[in-house]
C-alpha cells in the first residue's frame, strides 16, 4: 500500500464518491445525511490508505486495474454474462481476475485450464462459493448443489444418485416420461385454436416436466395447469429464482459496510424460503413419512422420497438435508431442462430443414408405428444431434454453476487467492471460431461430421469444448434424465406435428436474457402445430 497521494488517485477518490452518493442517495431518498456522510468516510479511507494499484506486485491472473472499495465492479457493472467475459478474455486472456468488492472472480475461458478446474484439479476447485443470498437459500450450505466439497457434500450426492442418477432409474421411469410426452401430444392434437394461431408450449411442457419430476420424487401428480399445487409450487420456485438470479443484491455481497441496507432484501427471501419449504414439507414430504409409518416393512420403497427418507431414518442425514434435497432439485432439474427444451423447439420451427430430417429420420428408423421411446433414442443420432446442438449453442448455465477454492491454488502459473469464485465460460468453449466451424450457426450436422465422437459427457473421455454439464466431481448428474427427456418431446413432437411460427411471424426471436448464472430464451415462442397424421 503506498500512501502518497496523486492527482489520479484524488481524480479516483472524487468519481467513487460521486458514485456512492448516487447509489446511496437512491438507496436513502428520504436520509439527507447519509449520502453526504458515507462518500465523505469512503473519500478519506481512500486516499489515506488505498491510493495505488491494488494489483501491484501480486502473482494473480492478470485483469483490470482494481480500484480500492469497489475493485473492477464501478468498470464491469452487474451483468457479466458470457458474452462479455468472453470479450474481456480476448483482451487478458484465458485466465483472468476480477475484483467485485471483496470477491474475487476468476474467469477461465480456455479448454486446457477449464481441463484444470474441472478435473485435474478437481479436489482443490470443487467448493462452491455462496452469498448472502445463497446462505439464506440453502440455509449455509445444507443442500448438495452449493455445498463445499466435504464430507457432506460426497454424503449428499451419493444418497441422491440411487433414486435419481443411475441407468436403473431411467429404465424404471422412461415409461411414465413417454406418458406424460404423449398426454402433452394428446392435449395438442385436440386444441384446434392452438394448432391455427400457435400457443406459448413452454406452458404445457413445464407442467409435464413439473409431474415427470414430482412422480419420481413423490409419486405425485398435478392435475392441470391449474391445480392449486401447481400453481403454488411454480409461483414458490420462480420467486425463489427471481430473488436469487437478481443482480440488486450485489452491492451489498461486494461491499459489506453496505449490507445492513439489504435488510429489506434478505427479510423477503428468507420469508419466501421458510413458506417454501413448508409448502414442500406439508405437502409432500410428510406425506410420504406417513405412508412409510403406515405401511411399514411391508411396503417397497416406491419413488425417491422414500429412498431419501430411509437415509434420514438410518441417521446419514438431517430432515433439513432432506427437505433440501427436494429444493435442489426443484432448483436444478425443472427450470434447466424447461430452458433447453425451449430453445431445441425455436431452433427447430426456424429450421424447417431440420425438422424434416429429425422426421425423416424416424420414419426411416422406427417407421410409423413405433413410436419414440427412450430405448430407442440411440437408434436416432440426428435427433441426438439436435440435443447438443441445442445446448452447445443455447446453454442454460453458460458459466457452468461457479467453483470455489477452499485453499490459495495455482492455475495456469498463476496464484488464486483463497475463497476466489472461479467461473469457467463453457458457452466460450463450445462458441470459440477458433475452435468450431462457424459457431453463430445452428447446425446439428457438425455432431456427426466434424464433431462426430463429441459428447456430453461426465465420464470417460471428454472433450472439454463441449460442456454444457461440466464434467468432473461437482458434473451435473441429472445429464442422465434431461437428455433423454429433452430428446424424447423433441422427437415426439415433431414425429406428430409441423412445428411452425404462428401466422404473421417469419422466425421465432431466440435472443437470450440472463441472471446470475443462468441463461434462458427472451420471450416465450408462440409456435403453431400443423398435425400429421400417422
Ligand atoms: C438440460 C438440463 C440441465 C443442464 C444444462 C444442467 C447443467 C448443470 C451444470 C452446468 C451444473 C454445474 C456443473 C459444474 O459446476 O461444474 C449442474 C449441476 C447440477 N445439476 Fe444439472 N443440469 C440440467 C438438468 C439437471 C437435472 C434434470 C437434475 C436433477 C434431476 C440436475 C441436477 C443437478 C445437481 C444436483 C447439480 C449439482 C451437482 C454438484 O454440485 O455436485 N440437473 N447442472
Amino acid at each position: 500500500m503506498k500512501m502518497a497521494i496523486s492527482t489520479k488517485d484524488v481524480g479516483i477518490s472524487i468519481l467513487l464518491s460521486i458514485a456512492l452518493a448516487w447509489i446511496t442517495k437512491s438507496l436513502f431518498p428520504s436520509q439527507p445525511f447519509i449520502p453526504l456522510l458515507i462518500p465523505l468516510l469512503f473519500t478519506l479511507t481512500y486516499l489515506m490508505f488505498f491510493s495505488g494499484n491494488a494489483n501491484a506486485g501480486s502473482n494473480t491472473p492478470p485483469g483490470p486495474t482494481a480500484i480500492p472499495v469497489f475493485g473492477n465492479w464501478l468498470q464491469v457493472g452487474n451483468d457479466l454474462n458470457h458474452r462479455f467475459l468472453a470479450r474481456m478474455a480476448a483482451k487478458y486472456g484465458p485466465v483472468f481476475l476480477l475484483r467485485l468488492g471483496v470477491r474475487n472472480l476468476v474467469v477461465v475461458s480456455d479448454p486446457r485450464l477449464a481441463t484444470e478446474v474441472l478435473h485435474t484439479q478437481g479436489v482443490e476447485f470443487g467448493s462452491r462459493p455462496r452469498n448472502v443470498v445463497f446462505d439464506i437459500f440453502t440455509a449455509n450450505g445444507q443442500d448438495m448443489v452449493f455445498t463445499e466439497y466435504g464430507e457432506h457434500w460426497r454424503r449428499m450426492r451419493r444418497i441422491m444418485t440411487l433414486p435419481f442418477f443411475t441407468n436403473k432409474v431411467v429404465q424404471q421411469y422412461s415409461p411414465m416420461w413417454e406418458e406424460e410426452m404423449a398426454a402433452v401430444v394428446d392435449d395438442l392434437r385436440a386444441d384446434r385454436r392452438a394448432q391455427q394461431e400457435g400457443m406459448v408450449l413452454r406452458r404445457r411442457l413445464q407442467l409435464m416436466l413439473y409431474n415427470i419430476m414430482y412422480r419420481m420424487m413423490f409419486d405425485a401428480r398435478f392435475s392441470s395447469d391449474t391445480d392449486p399445487l401447481f400453481l403454488a409450487a411454480t409461483k414458490f420456485n420462480s420467486e425463489r429464482s427471481r430473488l436469487a438470479q437478481s443482480f440488486e443484491y450485489n452491492y451489498g455481497d461486494f461491499i459489506p459496510i453496505l449490507r445492513p441496507f439489504l435488510r429489506g432484501y434478505l427479510h423477503e427471501c428468507r420469508d419466501l424460503q421458510s413458506r417454501r419449504l413448508a409448502f414442500f414439507n406439508n405437502n409432500y414430504v410428510e406425506k410420504r413419512r406417513k405412508y412409510l409409518a403406515e405401511n411399514g416393512g411391508r411396503s417397497k420403497l416406491r419413488c425417491a422420497m422414500d429412498h431419501v427418507l430411509e437415509a434420514e431414518k438410518n441417521g446419514e442425514i438431517s430432515s433439513e438435508n432432506v427437505i433440501y434435497i427436494v429444493e435442489n432439485i426443484n432448483v436444478a432439474a425443472i427450470e434447466t431442462t424447461l430452458w433447453s427444451m425451449e430453445w431445441a423447439i425455436a431452433e427447430v420451427v426456424n429450421h424447417p430443414e431440420v425438422q424434416s430430417k429429425i422426421r425423416k429420420e424416424i420414419d426411416d428408423v422406427l417407421g410409423d408405428a413405433e413410436p419414440v421411446t427412450e430405448s430407442n433414442l440411440h437408434k436416432l443420432p440426428y435427433l441426438q444431434a439436435v440435443v447438443k446442438e441445442t445446448l452447445r449453442l443455447h446453454s442454460p448455465i453458460p458459466l457452468l454453476v461457479p467453483h470455489m477454492n477452499l485453499e490459495e491454488a495455482k492455475l495456469g502459473g498463476y496464484t488464486i487467492p483463497k475463497g476466489s469464485k472461479i467461473v469457467v465460460n463453457a458457452w466460450w468453449l463450445a462458441n470459440n471460431p477458433e475452435l468450431w466451424n462457424n459457431p453463430e450457426e445452428f447446425r446439428p450436422e457438425r455432431f456427426l461430421e466434424e464433431e462426430q465422437g463429441v459428447d456430453a459427457l461426465v465420464g470417460g473421455k471428454v472433450d472439454f469444448r463441449f460442456l454444457p454439464f461440466g464434467v468432473g466431481r461437482r458434473s451435473c448428474p441429472g445429464i442422465i434424465l434431461a437428455l433423454p427427456i429433452v430428446g424424447l418431446v423433441v422427437g415426439r413432437l415433431v414425429k406428430n406435428f409441423e412445428l411452425v411460427p404462428p401466422p404473421g411471424v417469419d422466425k421465432i426471436d431466440v435472443s437470450e436474457k440472463g441472471g446470475q448464472f443462468s441463461l434462458h430464451i427472451a420471450k416465450h415462442s408462440v409456435i403453431a402445430f400443423r398435425p400429421i397424421s400417422a
